[in-house]
């Protein structure tokens, strides 16, 4: 495989060619906000985190492969104004608290509010009145949050890309929109990789599940 030789935020980097823009700032431990990626899938595109700006546009760092002498920057006033307020909504609709969360010190949210030092008191204050719902236990393998859930999609990309079909799929719009299994929960093969790849924790295994 042939490499390229690009510019990331004023690192000079050699990555093998056919890779993501963000994986090869993520290689290189330069941080780009993302919430949808996982190393193993294809870039969706989804969440709209991870805006860089190349040749003066902004573009999701996860669907651009990397070009010979690409020079892309990941820290400018456009991209923090683009992705901030995307970020802050996130967390607003996310459970407030990380206590107790058995996800705790290995989320990417968490990680996403320290990198972007996000100021939680703006935060609170553009809170929805809380509704709560309740924990799904119907899968055979795994219970679901969706109080936590951030809609990233990673779980039901990874059943598709694994078994060919996916036995989750999103349920609902807007707020309402839930992580669900197709009826039949026999189909799902109890893999666990939908629970080791999401980003937040919120699929959590039945025998280590938090019992805050
Ligand atoms: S445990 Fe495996 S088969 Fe079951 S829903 Fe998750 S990825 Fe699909
Ligand atoms: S359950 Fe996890 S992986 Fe699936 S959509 Fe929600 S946050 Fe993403
Ligand atoms: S990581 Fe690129 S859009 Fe979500």
């Amino acid at each position: 495989m042939g490499k390229v030789k690009l510019t990331i935020s004023n690192l000079a980097l050699e990555v093998d060619e056919g890779t993501s823009v963000l994986a090869a700032a993520l290689q290189n431990d330069i941080y780009i906000p993302h919430l949808c990626y996982h190393p193993a899938l294809e870039g969706r595109g989804a969440c709209r985190l991870c805006l860089v700006e190349i040749g003066g546009r902004l573009v999701t760092a996860c669907r651009v492969p990397v070009e010979p002498s690409m020079v892309v920057r990941t820290n400018t006033p456009e991209i923090d104004r683009a992705v901030r307020p995307v970020v802050e909504l996130l967390i607003a609709n996310h459970h407030i608290t990380c206590r107790g969360c058995p996800s705790s010190g290995k989320c990417q949210l968490q990680k996403l509010m320290a990198q972007l030092r996000i100021d939680r008191r703006r935060v609170r204050r553009l809170r929805v009145p809380e509704e709560e719902f309740p924990l799904d236990t119907s899968p055979p393998c795994f219970d679901y949050d969706p109080n936590k859930c951030v809609l990233c999609g990673i779980c039901i990309q990874t059943c598709e890309d694994l078994h060919g079909t996916s036995s989750l799929y999103f349920l609902n719009r807007g707020t309402d929109t839930r992580v669900t299994f197709y009826g039949d929960e026999s189909r799902c093969a109890s893999c666990m990789e939908c629970v080791k790849r999401c980003p937040v924790g919120v699929l959590l295994p039945r025998q280590i599940q938090s019992t805050d």
